[in-house]
């Protein structure tokens, strides 16, 4: 093994999986120290929400970064960016359930239908499912490369759905919801020029600019 791949892996990545974890210690040490404010119960699920959408938005932004720095080692911390973000969706959709709904399935299910940004909360976390499940590398192989890319391009119209539903549960200050956009719609534009064909990108410089994504599948 090179010497690159034993940083990555025994460096890099439990580094990174720290950090993936760092929200959850933060919110633990809050609710030790008594520190989640005067609505326990608001903060716990915003700040779960918050890190979801956060770290979403970093998984989306992995791939450019490759591009742009020419670095495919980016890549390698996609899918544990992703797999963060949806165990932090998961546990935001927990905590709403659980210490927020007292699993009130009757409450819950008349907030599915009656309040949209809950209904569009739904939405988003369903479309991220089947991207967690197809996530490990033998699913990868299962589906085969195209299938897979084709199917976990889910991402953006679930990302949408994040930013729509924190826009509509928003009642003042869009700020942060509108920073979190413009994020988003910054990654869109993005995504949607580095479609186009080498020779019409920005430079003309027939694709020079690395693609590590587009030859494998990295995981
Ligand atoms: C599974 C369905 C979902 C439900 C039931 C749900 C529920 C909620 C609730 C109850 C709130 C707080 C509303 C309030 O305090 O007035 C909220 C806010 C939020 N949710 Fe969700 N949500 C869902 C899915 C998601 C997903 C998938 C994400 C991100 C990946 C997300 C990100 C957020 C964000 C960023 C906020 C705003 C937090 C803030 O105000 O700082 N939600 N959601």
């Amino acid at each position: 093994m090179s010497n690159r791949e034993t940083r990555i892996r025994f460096v890099l990545k439990p580094l990174a999986f720290l950090a993936g974890l760092a929200p959850l210690a933060v919110l633990a040490v809050w609710g030790v120290t008594g520190d989640l404010g005067a609505n326990p119960v608001e903060t716990i699920n915003r700040f779960l929400g918050d890190w979801a959408l956060r770290i979403l938005l970093v998984s989306l932004a992995i791939t450019p970064l490759a591009r742009i720095t020419g670095s495919a080692t980016w890549v390698r911390f996609r899918r544990m960016a992703g797999l963060f973000a949806f165990f932090y969706a998961v546990l935001h959709l927990t905590s709403y359930v659980w210490i927020d709904q007292h699993f009130d399935w009757t409450a819950i299910w008349n907030d599915i239908v009656k309040r949209t940004y809950i209904t569009v909360g739904m939405a988003a976390l369903l479309l991220l499912i089947p991207l967690a499940v197809t996530s490990p590398k033998a699913m990868v192989k299962r589906l085969g490369g195209r299938r897979w890319r084709k199917l976990h391009r889910l991402v953006y119209p679930a990302a949408i759905l994040v930013v729509v539903h924190y826009v509509l549960m928003t009642r003042a200050d869009f700020l942060e919801p509108a920073i979190h956009g413009a994020i988003l719609a910054a990654l869109l534009a993005w995504r949607l020029y580095d479609r186009r064909p080498p020779a019409l990108r920005a430079g003309g410089n027939g694709g020079k600019t690395p693609r590590p994504t587009r030859r494998r599948v990295v995981a």
